[in-house]
């Protein structure tokens, strides 16, 4: 037992080494000079193999940031003793081109083992879809860690609904210090990818369930839209965020003014004056747009959980730790505590 207690204290001291590292720019410069540009060029071929799945990597840092932290956790595959995040409400049967991020990590893993996390793929990734499909490109600060689990509740408790209106939002994003412009520049993402008929079907259909459609939806639009989604539908077709959906641009807000937003969570941002303003700023003025999105990315990527991580090997399952052993043998702890 005297032998326990001291090893106890170093594992612990070790946890709190590996909590909340500062994030910055060339965090890997020294020990993997070359991540950067490996997965920029991961991305590339990917986008050149499906434009839209560089729009779904990029969807995951929103998804991954927003429930406890930029940690990869919204990477991580259930096990039998953890429900994790990919079955969400808001998740299941949508994030997608999870094998892109394998991809950018199997190529990370041969150039540098153990090195960079998954949750910095996912960020730097991100800003890769931007950059590449005409929007801005910006500087991204590293040296996140990988989470140890996923939680498939908290996903379920924060990820909002395509339903949520502008007002619910702007609370929502309040939480994490992000502002109305924030909000609506981070919407911008929507300016390439698709969704589901599966998400507007209750728009097009019973608005709040008053049996009518979204009164905003402009009425040629909402005609496409019906072709695309009539009632008995497989909601898993998709249909286009914006008029041009493999271009980052600026396009998503002009469609948001004319009233040819594909979500209800995109077009409440015109229908809200508090949202409103940022929704005309945007549209007018590209430059502005593509300023406050590398922002808002930025903030974004700065959410942290403050709990411990480590680097995984595989970005679907945390690394195999011989924690049960160690506690069982504690004499062996001293040799793997690095582990920790
Ligand atoms: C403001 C609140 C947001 C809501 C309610 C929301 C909701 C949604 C929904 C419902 C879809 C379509 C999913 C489907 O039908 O399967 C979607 C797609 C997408 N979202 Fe969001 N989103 C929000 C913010 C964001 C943010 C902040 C980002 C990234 C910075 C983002 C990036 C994307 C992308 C890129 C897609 C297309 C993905 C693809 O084509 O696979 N979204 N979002
Ligand atoms: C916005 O949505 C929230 C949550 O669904 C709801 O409680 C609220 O009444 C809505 N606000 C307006 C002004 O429609
Ligand atoms: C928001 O900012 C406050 C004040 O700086 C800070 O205490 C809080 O932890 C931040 N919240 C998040 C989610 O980062
Ligand atoms: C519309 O929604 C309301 C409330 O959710 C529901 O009671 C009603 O049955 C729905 N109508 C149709 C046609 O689905
Ligand atoms: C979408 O497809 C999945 C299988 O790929 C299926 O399980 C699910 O029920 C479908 N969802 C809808 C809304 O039709």
């Amino acid at each position: 037992m005297a032998m326990v207690m001291p090893l106890f204290l170093i594992f612990l001291l070790h946890i709190t080494s590996a909590t909340s590292p500062d994030l910055r720019p060339g965090f890997y410069s020294k020990t993997c000079p070359q991540s950067e540009i490996i997965v920029r060029d991961v991305m590339k071929k990917a986008l050149a193999r499906e434009a839209r799945s560089v729009a779904s990597v990029m969807r995951l840092q929103f998804h991954d940031c927003f429930v406890n932290g930029c940690d990869g956790s919204v990477l991580l595959d259930d096990t039998p003793t953890m429900l994790g995040e990919k079955l969400s409400l808001s998740n299941i049967n949508s994030l997608r081109s999870f094998e892109v991020v394998d991809q950018v990590k199997e190529a990370l893993e041969k150039a540098c083992p153990g090195v960079v996390s998954c949750a910095d793929i996912i960020i730097m990734a991100s800003r890769d879809a931007v950059a590449l499909t005409g929007g801005p490109d910006w500087e991204v600060r590293l040296g996140r860690l990988d989470s140890l689990s996923a939680s498939q509740e908290d996903s379920d408790d924060i990820m909002p609904s395509p339903r949520a209106n502008a007002s619910y939002l702007i609370d929502l994003f309040q939480k994490f210090n992000l502002t109305v412009k924030d909000l609506v520049a981070l919407s911008g993402s929507h300016s390439i990818g698709q969704g589901r008929c599966f998400s507007i079907m209750f728009r097009l259909y019973n608005q709040s369930g008053t049996g009518r459609p979204d009164p905003a939806i402009d009425p040629t639009y909402r005609e496409e839209l019906n072709r695309l989604c009539p009632l008995d539908v497989d909601q898993n077709v998709t249909g286009n965020l914006d008029s041009t959906p493999v271009v980052f641009d600026n396009q998503y807000f002009k469609d948001l003014v004319a009233g040819r937003g594909f979500l209800n969570s995109d077009q409440t941002l015109f229908t809200f004056p508090q949202t409103r303003e940022f929704v005309r700023l945007f549209s007018k003025h590209q430059n502005e747009f593509f300023k406050a999105f590398a922002e808002g990315m930025v903030k974004m990527g700065d959410l942290q959980s403050g709990r411990p991580g480590e680097v995984r090997t595989n970005c679907r399952v945390v690394n195999a730790r011989p924690v049960h052993l160690l506690l069982e043998y504690p004499d062996k702890m001293e040799n793997n505590v690095e582990y920790m």
